[in-house]
């Protein structure tokens, strides 16, 4: 694989799988194709060569723009989409048309030109709730809102190329994924960077015991790519991280990190349909030789130490549009402060 088009490569996974294949493999181009929304930023991939790196703003719904890009590319890497779960609960347009028709517009294109791989990054979300045990890529996906139940269609589209047309397409699903360029509407880097600040952490009440399991952003990005190379066409891989945390847990880890105390915790109406435990269970993955290399502790210690060592990042991205969702999310908040 020479020359990769990874869609949303301005994003917080995408950026960083698009450094890790340009540090990994001399001699790959990464094509990174993105349409720039809220969450894409230039920041994140400043530091990446321009001789191996071809930035291209476009969207994957434009199946005219997107098929100019794919031309010539051995594979493609699909993180395009509309990710946040309160925004999809707002109002889901963008979530239907990037998540599922930009899908569809990738998978034609590959059909079009005969690409040789085609990976879609999809979620843990897709499977639903667990109470107790972890998923199994066999198990019935059961999306509960709709950000998941719009991945969920992307990739049932996908895997319905892979029996109808022979795509060689592979879904990986991976868990709650952490760690340095994040946008801070995410619960991690939004408590992080408020509690820098001084500022509420905007808790769910109710949903302070709700379980997710956290992946580190490099071991999300290799899991992706040794599924993109050594995984089966038709088949789907979980990424999973390992570390279980209740959000009180990781809220209060994050508080002791920054020097705060909980006197900056809000209790706020919790998300309808909040899904209460993600577990999934990652060892067709580990049989290809996968594993996460970040321990828990060391993970959290350099992601927070990030967010306070690179205001200049996020700083910037705190204001404007940011600061009218943020009002709108946790009206809340205001009512409580005031
Ligand atoms: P993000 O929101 O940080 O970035 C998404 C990127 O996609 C942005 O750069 C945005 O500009 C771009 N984009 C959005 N719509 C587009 C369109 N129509 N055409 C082209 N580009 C478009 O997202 P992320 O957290 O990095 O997630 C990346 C992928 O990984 C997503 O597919 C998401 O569903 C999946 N995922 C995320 C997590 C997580 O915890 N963040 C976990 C599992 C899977
Ligand atoms: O599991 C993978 C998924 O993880 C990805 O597919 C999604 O793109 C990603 O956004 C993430 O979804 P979550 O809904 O789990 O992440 P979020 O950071 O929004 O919330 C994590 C938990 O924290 C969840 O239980 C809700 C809670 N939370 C979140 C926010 C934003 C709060 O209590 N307060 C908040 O302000």
């Amino acid at each position: 694989m020479k020359r990769i088009l990874v869609t949303g490569g301005a994003g917080f996974i995408g950026s960083a799988f698009v450094r890790y294949l340009l540090r990994t493999y001399p001699d790959v181009h990464v094509v990174n194709y993105d349409k720039m929304t809220y969450a894409g930023n230039l920041d994140n991939v400043k530091e990446c060569p321009p001789d191996r790196h071809t930035f291209v703003r476009g969207d994957i719904a434009d199946a005219t723009a997107l098929g100019a890009a794919m031309e010539g590319c051995d594979a493609v890497v699909n993180f395009a989409a509309e990710t946040h779960v309160d925004r999809s609960i707002m109002g889901a347009t963008e979530f239907l048309r990037t998540n599922v028709d930009g899908v569809y517009n990738i998978m034609e294109a590959a059909k079009r030109l005969g690409t040789a791989r085609v990976l879609l990054v999809s979620t843990d979300e897709v499977y639903g709730s667990i109470d107790t045990g972890s998923f199994k890529e066999t198990d019935p996906i059961n999306p509960r809102n709709p950000y998941s139940a719009a991945k969920a269609g992307g990739e049932l589209l996908g895997r319905s190329y892979f029996t109808t047309f022979g795509v060689p397409v592979i879904i990986t699903r991976g868990s709650n994924t952490y760690g340095p360029y994040q946008y801070p509407e995410k619960v991690l880097p939004l408590f992080a960077t408020n509690a820098i600040d001084g500022q509420p952490l905007p808790l769910y009440e109710g949903g302070e015991h709700n379980v997710r399991d956290w992946l580190y952003v490099d071991d999300h990005c290799r899991g992706i790519d040794l599924a993109l190379r050594e995984g089966r066409p038709g088949e789907v891989y979980n990424v999973a991280g390992g570390n279980e945390r209740e959000n009180i847990e990781l809220t209060r880890r994050i508080l002791e990190l920054t020097g705060r105390d909980e006197s900056l915790i809000r209790f706020v109406p919790d998300r309808p349909g909040h899904d209460r435990r993600y577990s999934i269970d990652a060892s067709k993955l580990r049989a290809l030789g996968w594993c996460p290399r970040m321990d828990w502790d060391e993970g959290m210690a350099l992601t927070i130490r990030w967010y306070q060592e690179n205001e200049w990042w996020w700083r910037k991205i705190k204001t404007g549009e940011y600061l009218e969702y943020y009002k709108r999310q946790y009206a809340a908040l205001s009512a409580i402060t005031e």
